[in-house]
């Protein structure tokens, strides 16, 4: 053990080093006196040792005590969640590890839940997540305003409903995974798991339904100008870096924390 400070001296003041005790008194040979002087000790260092140990086991009761006080006031939220000054998980986000996963250019969803979904179409046949679906009630009534009629083509699709569009119909057209993945996500990997995606159509050029003329059409014009004021956005323009056919009927609702979540988590500052 190294006994001298920083500056060399030795640290008297802790233990004293052993060549501080006189010469007279290093290995002296056993006497009675001292026999007597070190049985007194003897007894007193015992004593000592007593008194340390039940004070010891005292303080260890008490320090357990006090940790599991402790442990269950951690694990035991004093105020609601919703209250807590923590993060709290959004419901319906995906981890960052989903969120980067894709297939053939597709990214992952998950399925909205079904209670989260309100019909857009008259027969209740076309649903979507609520505020998505609100939102383009209000946006049709505002295009039928124009005296343009926007219909709802396609809204939430199950992952089973998926599976028939990506594999019954790539095998009916004689299409390899990669043409197929062009213009159909394979299932779990669609928009339209989400609930907040829609494909829509002009009443007035059905023809044009599901095809890239529709572009052309006036609705597509409308929608051009105004969907954003909706919170509606194209997923697949031209020449998009996931790499799917352009789609000017595919659009997607982004008007709230858990939708952008949904688009965009994950993704960096362009
Ligand atoms: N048509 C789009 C890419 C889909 O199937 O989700
Ligand atoms: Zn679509």
């Amino acid at each position: 053990m190294n006994k001298a400070g920083s500056s060399g001296k030795p640290l008297h003041n802790s233990v004293p080093p052993i060549d501080d005790i006189p010469v007279a008194f290093r290995d002296t040979p056993e006497q009675k006196p001292q026999s007597r002087f070190s049985r007194g000790w003897l007894i007193a260092g015992l004593v000592g040792l007593g008194v340390t140990l039940v004070a010891g086991v005292g303080f260890a009761l008490v320090e357990t005590q006090s940790m599991a006080s402790r442990q269950t006031a951690e694990s035991t939220p004093s105020a609601p969640a919703s209250e807590s000054t923590q993060p709290q998980p959004t419901a319906g986000a995906t981890s960052s590890v989903e969120e980067q996963e894709s297939l053939l250019g597709h990214k992952r969803y998950a399925e909205a839940p079904a209670a989260e979904l309100k019909p857009v179409a008259p027969d209740g046949s076309i649903k979507m997540r609520k505020a998505a679906a609100e939102a383009f009630l209000a946006m049709q009534a505002a295009a039928q305003a124009e005296g343009i009629s926007l219909v709802p083509i396609s809204g939430f699709r199950t992952i089973d409903d998926q599976q028939h569009l990506f594999f019954e119909v790539k095998a009916e057209r004689a299409q390899v995974a990669t043409k197929r993945a062009e213009v159909s996500a394979p299932p779990g990997y669609s928009e339209h798991h989400t609930g907040y995606a829609l494909d829509i159509g002009d009443a007035a050029v059905p023809a044009t339904n599901v095809n890239p003329e529709f572009e052309n059409t006036e609705a597509f014009k409308w929608l051009s100008a105004n969907a954003p004021r909706y919170s509606f956005e194209l997923s697949f323009p031209k020449d998009n870096p996931q790499g799917v056919s352009y789609e000017p009927w595919h659009w997607r609702f982004v008007g709230d924390s858990d939708s952008l979540e949904t688009f965009y988590k994950g993704q960096g500052a362009k």
